[in-house]
Parts: C-alpha cells; structure tokens; sequence
C-alpha cells in the first residue's frame, strides 16, 4: 500500500497529489512515468511523475479526473492508500544543451512539460514556456513554470486571462518575430500536439511530444500502447513516451484512443453512480 501524504485541488477536477515512494523518487528522471491501481481490483492507469523529493521519499503527480480510475483517485485525501504504485516506467526525456527551448504545456500536459522545463532549464538551455488553458480558472502551475522560465506566458483559449489565444498562436507569433528557437517540448491534448508539430515543420525546429496511448502493463509486454512513429510500430511505454513530433502518426494515436470511449463512459457513470448512492445512506 503507498500513503497518500497531500492531495490538493489545483483547479476544477484537477488534483495534485503527493504519493510516498521513496524508491521511484530517488531513482525518477524527467519525462517518467508509474503505473498506478488504486485498489486491488482497479484499472492500471499510466501517470506522468510530475515531481519527486527524494529526501521525504516522496513523488507528485496531477491527475485530471475524466474516467472512473481518475475520478476515484482524486476522490483521495491525505492520509487515504492506494494499492499499487509502479515504476519509474519509460525512457527518461532527452536532455542536453540546444540553446533555447520551448516547454509547451497544454491544459493539464502542463504537469508534464514542467518536470522537463526544469531538466532542461539545469542543462543550461534558455527556457521559454508557453502554459495555456481554455480560461483562466483552468491554468495550472502559473508560479512554477515562470519560476524556471527565461520567458513564460500563458494563454486562454476564451482571453480571460494571458495570451488571447491557442498556444500554437503564442508560438506562431514567436517564430514570426525572428527569434531563433532550436528545440520544442509540446504536451497536452492531441490535437493540440499535432498543431504544434504543423507549426513548426517549416522551419525544421526539432520538435518532441509525449505521448498517451492506452496503456495496460506498462512494461512492453502487451502491445497495448502502440504507436505508429515514422511508418514503424513503437511502444510508447518502453521506446518513448517521448518521439518526434514530425513523425508522429497522431490520427492513428486519436482512432486507437477512442476504441473504449463507450465502456469508459459507462464506467464512469455507474461509478458516479454508486457514490451518490453511497452518500444518500
Ligand atoms: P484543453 O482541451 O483544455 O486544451 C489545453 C490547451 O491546448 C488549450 O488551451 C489550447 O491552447 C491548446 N489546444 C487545444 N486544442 C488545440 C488545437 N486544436 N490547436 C491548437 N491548440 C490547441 O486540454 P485539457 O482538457 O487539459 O486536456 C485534456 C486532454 O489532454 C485529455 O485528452 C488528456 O488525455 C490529454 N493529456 C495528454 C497528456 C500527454 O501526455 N500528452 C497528458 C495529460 C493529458
Ligand atoms: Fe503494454 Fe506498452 S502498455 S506494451
């Protein structure tokens, strides 16, 4: 069992909870991933560590609540365990010196493109983050993307807040403006990342994302998270889940994520179901 030691709100249905996992916090590089059951009979869930303090023996993650597993693990507090916490699973994130780096972070993908803004801010890039949201009370880790930022924006699809706009528009407007950028991180939705990768394509800037495929084992065994990378069947959860944006084959990504929508939704209601049952007792 792994101890829940904080678990908060950081907007609407969008929790960042504390975990104690003092050996995937010590052995955890940017870009990684644990494989978490809440209880003994739950669905594996694939979550990208979003931080860890390896002294308290401890990881973060940030979990958006869309299905039943997501939504029952940010029904946890402090103090509450859950079953299983595997990992660090997956390739760590490439990181060296490219000059200046774009850490682009969508939505709740924000979670994700922080741990590795930090990695490449402490290879000595010039970091620029771009942090959007659909509106204002929606955006995510404001303090600790400009903490490790050169240069940080933020933007909202609706303008209540930043940037009026899609973070592909923010990033359009820097290329436009002259500047040179040598490397991309985009992370978030897929067509979000699919519109970045069309972004920048025509100016060759090396561009990586990380991908979400369903996973099962996490481990490479079940061939459940295939992806299609430059016409060749990759495992997102050993081979990325990072890869090259340009490469990407993200209509096969969206059609393959898609194939347990109607389950997934069923699932989730008669969850939601139970626990307002529960409640009237
Ligand atoms: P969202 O829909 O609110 O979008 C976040 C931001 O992405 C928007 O504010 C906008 O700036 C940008 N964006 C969205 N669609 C775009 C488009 N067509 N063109 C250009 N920019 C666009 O995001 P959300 O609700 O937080 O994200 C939910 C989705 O993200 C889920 O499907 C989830 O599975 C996925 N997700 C992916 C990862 C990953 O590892 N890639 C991680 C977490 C979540
Ligand atoms: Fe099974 Fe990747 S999740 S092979």
């Amino acid at each position: 069992m792994y101890r829940i030691v904080s678990a908060l709100f950081l907007a609407e249905n969008i929790k960042k909870i504390e975990i104690e996992a003092p050996r995937i916090a010590k052995k955890r590089k940017a870009g990684q991933f644990v494989m978490i059951r809440v209880g003994e009979s739950g669905e594996r869930i694939p979550l990208t560590i979003a931080g860890s303090d390896p002294e308290k023996g401890t990881i973060t993650i940030i979990v958006q609540g869309m299905g039943k597993s997501t939504k029952e693990l940010n029904s946890k507090e402090a103090g509450d365990t859950i079953s299983d916490v595997v990992g660090p699973l997956g390739a760590p994130s490439h990181i060296e010196k490219f000059g200046t780096a774009v850490s682009v972070g969508g939505g709740v993908g924000t979670a994700i493109a922080y741990p590795t803004a930090v990695a490449l801010k402490e290879a000595g890039n010039y970091v620029i983050t771009i942090n959007g949201a659909r509106s204002k009370d929606l955006v995510i880790l404001e303090k600790e993307m400009t903490a490790v930022s050169d240069e940080a924006y933020i933007t909202t699809d609706d303008g209540s807040y930043g940037f009026h706009g899609f973070v592909t528009q923010k990033l359009q407007e820097l290329i436009d403006s002259g500047r040179t950028i040598d490397y991309v991180l985009a992370i978030g939705p897929i067509p979000m990342m699919r519109a970045i990768a069309e972004v920048t394509r025509p100016y060759k800037i090396k561009t990586v994302v990380s991908l979400n495929p369903i996973m099962v084992d996490g481990t490479g065994m079940c061939g459940g998270c295939r992806v299609s990378v430059d016409n060749q069947i990759k495992f997102a959860c050993v081979d990325g889940p990072e890869f090259d944006a340009h490469l990407v084959d993200f209509k096969n990504l969206s059609d393959r994520n898609k194939i347990y929508q109607t389950e997934e939704k069923q699932s989730s209601e008669s969850w939601l179901h139970e626990c307002k049952l529960l409640k009237t007792v």
